[in-house]
């Protein structure tokens, strides 16, 4: 049985006393709930020092949400894996759909990223997802398997139980709009196949956690899925109620 993953993704929000705040209540929710699942939440970069010391000692971990392909050097406004490491990240999200949106990331940019959050010792997050068009094109497995077979073509097969892997459908970030739990469970099933296919071994282990608009009301149901091993929460890591609703449908209490 895979361990669940909810993993608080705070995107371009935050300041010291809101983080204080969110942290300390999360801290004081799961003292109530208890930890049977790894829980992470990923910050802007500014805020890692800050984040560091708010949740050293407890069972939340760190993670940050974007990580250079490069190790170091004339890359003006890029932060190296070694230095999220420095500041005790576990995760770094890679290939977000807003920043291949934003910010023209490609399928290899992404990969390159995943390779050098591994060689810093961190666990990517590889994003991978379709638009409301391929969807309704018929295109979903075409695409997302794409998306994660560029990452796996520049893996060792020993690192693939090393990554995390996040499904989210574009059409349903911060939309209000959820995949059903048929749907993402169809695609967390092929995700699982691709990452089997370069190590059968380590497929079982991933973590494959959907994200798009998961919310109280709706993760219950979609982490009773048997390939759905936890969340990637935008809007809803914001507020530590639900937050810590999320953590608890992922212990099933
Ligand atoms: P959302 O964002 O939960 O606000 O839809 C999820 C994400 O983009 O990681």
């Amino acid at each position: 049985m895979r361990r669940k993953l909810v993993a608080g993704n705070w995107k371009m929000n935050g300041g010291l006393a809101a983080n204080a705040a969110l942290i300390a209540d999360v801290k004081a929710g799961l003292a109530v709930v208890g930890v049977q699942a790894d829980i992470a939440v990923c910050v802007p970069a500014p805020y890692l020092a800050q984040v560091q010391a708010a949740v050293a000692g407890s069972a939340l971990a760190l993670g940050a949400q974007d990580v250079s392909a490069h190790a170091s050097g004339a890359y003006t406004g890029e932060v190296s894996g070694a230095m999220l490491a420095e500041f005790a990240c576990k995760y770094v999200i890679v290939g977000h759909s807003e920043r291949r949106a934003y910010h023209g990331e490609s399928d290899e940019v992404v990969a390159a990223k995943a390779v050098a959050a591994l060689k810093s010792g961190l666990t990517p997050i590889v994003c991978v997802g379709e638009t409301l068009a391929e969807r309704e094109a018929g295109q979903t497995n075409a695409v997302v398997g794409r998306q994660i077979d560029v990452v796996l073509s520049v893996l060792d097969a020993a690192d693939v139980e090393k990554i995390v892997v996040a499904y989210e459908p574009v059409w349903a970030i911060g939309t209000g709009k959820t995949a059903t739990p048929a749907m993402a469970q169809d695609v967390h099933a092929m995700l699982r196949a691709r990452l089997a296919a370069k190590n059968a071994g380590a497929a079982v282990r991933v973590q494959i956690l959907y994200g798009g608009s998961m919310k109280p009301d709706n993760a219950r149901e979609l982490l009773a899925m048997s390939d759905i091993d936890g969340g990637l929460i935008g809007g809803a890591a914001l507020k530590a109620a639900d937050f810590l609703a999320i953590v608890q449908a992922a212990q099933g209490n």
